[in-house]
């Protein structure tokens, strides 16, 4: 085990006034057990903690570094952008260029608008959907994550699934009486839900790369089945591509799949490792938002300067240096790696793009209920020695992992050769 003694001493202040420590349930490392690491400094694809240890990061924030640690251009980006002032409170420059770069990648967004995080995005892209169609339900899939806002927080992936909660205290019934809840890559359980509700149903909301409850990848046919179901019966369908969006191409899970949604959602990756979030989709219903209609949506910091500026020279980067297909190449050769050398082990690999999942039990699975408690188990083990051996892997066995851009060829294959020697020490 590293010494921790500083990260311990930190943890030990933290727990007295912030709530678990943490400022988001997971960073608390209870599934995993042990004290949370201080990091004092990102470089690359490189984690430094205050104790002096070195992990090789495969959580990558949750997703927002597809370029690593402290990018020059990020860097370069912010000092740039702050020097001239970190938030105006009105229009500017970059909301514009990022909104013309988002629309050029993903033609399926003819207009945006940004806000602060995904989950505002979410929140807001559900609102959209149901003032458009008039209708009050939506359906969602168990396993899925959305963000925390109140009626979404049923059957919502890792950060739940983590602590055993099947949904949050403090969201009243009548709040979530709207919600429907389909297993994944169920096609009758969501005809079912059409019958009974069909014409109440303003939108079904998926994760079209569900990466919230381990990697549950979707068939491209169960995706245009939601595609179809939702036309024909005249409600909306929203990829919530917080995660899949620039991550699993350029455009997201929508150019993947090759399948439009009406609303798309993202995060991360465009706000470079600053708070962001977006929606957008047919400018159709887009006009619905307030100024120009009767949807009402705002936010003081909204299409934030710094973090569009990030998110600019993100998909700056990406495009210039064929980042994408580079991302593809480095994580298939990796998970292949891992594949290869853990043959005899009762797990397997998943990925899509430039994210992967140890799934720590034999089958491939594509519904949350499918994932084995057994495997789960044993993950805390497998965290744990990843980490003495220089390997950050996200704190949950429910989490996936994410590759950068700052992931050399010889970083990732030395990482398959040790996390395969800690599968299997830790597995047999
Ligand atoms: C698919 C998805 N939607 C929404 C969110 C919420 O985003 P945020 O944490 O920025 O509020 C997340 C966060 O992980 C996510 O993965």
């Amino acid at each position: 085990m590293n010494n921790r003694s500083k990260s311990q001493a930190l943890f030990e202040r933290a727990i007295v006034h912030l709530a678990g420590g943490v400022n988001s349930p997971v960073r608390a490392f209870r599934a995993v057990g042990g004290t949370p690491l201080y990091i004092e400094r990102g470089e690359g694809a490189y984690l430094y903690d205050v104790d002096g240890g070195r992990f090789l990061d495969f959580c990558c924030s949750w997703g927002p570094l597809i370029l690593g640690h402290a990018h020059p251009d990020i860097v370069e980006a912010i000092n740039h952008t702050a020097a001239r002032g970190t938030s105006f409170g009105t229009v500017h420059e970059n909301e514009v260029l990022l909104a013309e770069k988002i629309a050029g990648l993903c033609p399926h967004i003819e207009m945006l608008r940004f806000v602060s995080s995904g989950t505002e995005a979410v929140m807001s892209a559900v609102r959209l959907a149901r003032g458009f169609t008039n209708r009050d339900k939506i359906v969602k899939f168990s396993g899925c994550y959305h963000g925390h806002s109140d009626y979404l927080l049923a059957s919502a992936g890792s950060g739940l699934v983590t602590f055993g909660i099947p949904s949050s205290a403090g969201v009243p019934e009548d709040f979530t009486k709207h919600t429907l809840v389909a297993p994944l890559n169920d096609i009758d359980a969501v005809e079912k839900l059409f019958s009974q509700h069909g014409t109440e149903i303003a939108a079904v909301i998926i994760e079209p790369v569900p990466a919230n409850n381990g990697l549950l990848l979707q068939s491209k046919e169960y995706l245009e089945f939601l595609r179809r179901i939702t036309s024909v019966n005249g409600a909306l369908l929203i990829f919530d591509e917080v995660i899949s969006g620039f991550r699993v191409a350029p455009g997201g899970a929508a150019q993947y799949y090759g399948i439009t949604p009406d609303i798309c959602t993202y995060g991360k990756v465009i706000g470079g490792g600053l708070p962001v979030g977006a929606f957008g989709g047919r400018s159709e219903i887009m006009h619905l938002l307030a100024p120009e209609g009767p949807i009402y949506q705002a936010g003081t910091l909204s299409g934030n300067p710094l973090a569009l500026a990030c998110g600019l020279a993100t998909l700056d980067y990406l495009e210039k240096h064929n980042g994408w297909k580079m991302l593809e190449e480095r994580t298939r050769a990796f998970t292949g790696s891992l594949r290869e050398k853990t043959s005899e082990l009762p797990i397997n690999v998943v990925s899509i793009g430039s994210i992967f999942w140890i799934n720590l039990q034999p089958q491939i699975v594509s519904r949350a209920e499918e994932i084995s408690s057994e495997g789960t188990k044993k993950y805390a083990k497998v965290f744990n020695a990843a980490l003495a051996a220089g390997i950050y892997l996200a704190p949950s066995a429910y989490e996936v992992g994410f590759v950068s851009t700052a992931h050399g060829a010889d970083d990732l294959s030395s990482a398959a050769e040790r996390l395969a020697g800690i599968l299997t020490s830790s597995l047999v």
